[in-house]
C-alpha cells in the first residue's frame, strides 16, 4: 500500500502532537514528535551547564547526544529516551518549556535534529509534528497541515495536560510561555515557524480531538 508524509506543523498546544498521535495509529503510520527532540537536547544542555553561545561547548554537546523512542510496552506510549534513559516525564516540565525555545533557535540544533528527522521519517509512512516539518525537514511532504488556536484555549489545554502529569502551575505562567515560545520560533533567523504556502490550515479551537483526527485522516485519503 502507498504510504505518504505528513507533517503537522502549528504553535504549541494546537492539539498537533495528540492528533499526530492517532493519525499515525489509524493509519499505521509510525509518529516523530520532533518537540519531545529540541525538549531532550535543552535537558541535557541544562543538566550539562551548556553555555547556548559557546559555539564549541554547543557542538560537544551535540556530538553526545542520542535520541530515541521507544515503545512503552505497558501503554503503548511512545517515550523519548536521552542516551538510553527515559526522560518523558521531565521534558514536558515547565523549566525545560521555559528555555527550549532558545536552544532551538541555535543553528547547530536544528541542523543536528533535522539531520535526524530526516532518517527517521525517509521511508514515508510517518507523521511528523513540529514547526518546520512541512518548511524545512519534508518540503516535499504529500500532506502539511498547519494547525492554530485560540492562545487562551491553547493555555487552557497545556494547564490541563501539565496537571495530569502532576506539576500545577498558574495560568498566568503558561500564558507567558505560550506568547514566548510563539514570539521566539516565529522570529527566529533559522527555520523560523511559519506555514508553509502549500499546507492547510485547521483551527482547533473548538474541534474536539476525534474532529481534528478525522480531519487529518479525510485530507490523508484525498493526498494519496
Ligand atoms: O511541540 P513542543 O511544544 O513540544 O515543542 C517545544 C519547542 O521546540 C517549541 O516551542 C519550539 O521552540 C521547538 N521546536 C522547534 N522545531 C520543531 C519542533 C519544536 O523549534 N520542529
Amino acid at each position: 500500500m502507498q504510504k505518504i508524509t505528513i507533517a503537522v506543523d502549528g504553535y504549541s498546544s494546537c492539539g498537533k502532537s495528540t492528533t499526530a498521535k492517532k493519525v499515525a495509529a489509524r493509519l499505521g503510520y509510525s509518529y516523530i514528535d520532533t518537540g519531545a527532540m529540541y525538549r531532550a537536547v535543552t535537558l541535557y544542555f541544562h543538566q550539562h551547564l551548556v553555555t547556548l553561545t559557546n559555539d564549541k561547548e554547543v557542538a560537544k554537546a551535540l556530538d553526545n547526544i542520542q535520541i530515541e523512542f521507544r515503545r512503552n510496552a505497558h501503554d503503548g506510549r511512545n517515550e523519548t529516551y536521552l542516551n538510553g534513559l527515559n526522560v518523558e516525564d521531565e521534558i514536558r516540565k515547565l523549566y525545560i518549556a521555559n528555555k527550549v525555545s532558545e536552544v532551538s533557535a541555535i543553528p547547530a540544533v536544528r541542523h543536528a535534529m533535522v539531520a535526524q528527522q530526516r532518517k527517521m521519517g525517509k521511508k514515508k509512512g510517518v507523521v511528523m509534528d513540529g514547526r518546520d516539518i512541512g518548511t524545512v525537514v519534508f518540503p516535499d511532504a504529500e500532506l502539511k497541515i498547519f494547525m492554530t488556536a485560540d492562545p487562551i484555549i491553547r493555555a487552557n489545554r497545556r494547564q490541563i495536560e501539565l496537571n495530569e502529569r502532576g506539576e500545577l502551575v498558574d495560568i498566568e505562567d503558561i500564558i507567558e510561555n505560550i506568547k514566548k515560545r510563539d514570539l521566539i520560533d516565529t522570529t527566529r533567523a533559522e527555520s523560523p515557524l511559519r506555514k508553509a504556502e502549500d499546507a492547510i490550515e485547521i483551527d482547533t479551537s473548538y474541534m474536539t480531538l476525534d474532529e481534528q483526527v478525522e480531519s487529518v485522516c479525510l485530507l490523508s485519503d484525498a493526498a494519496l
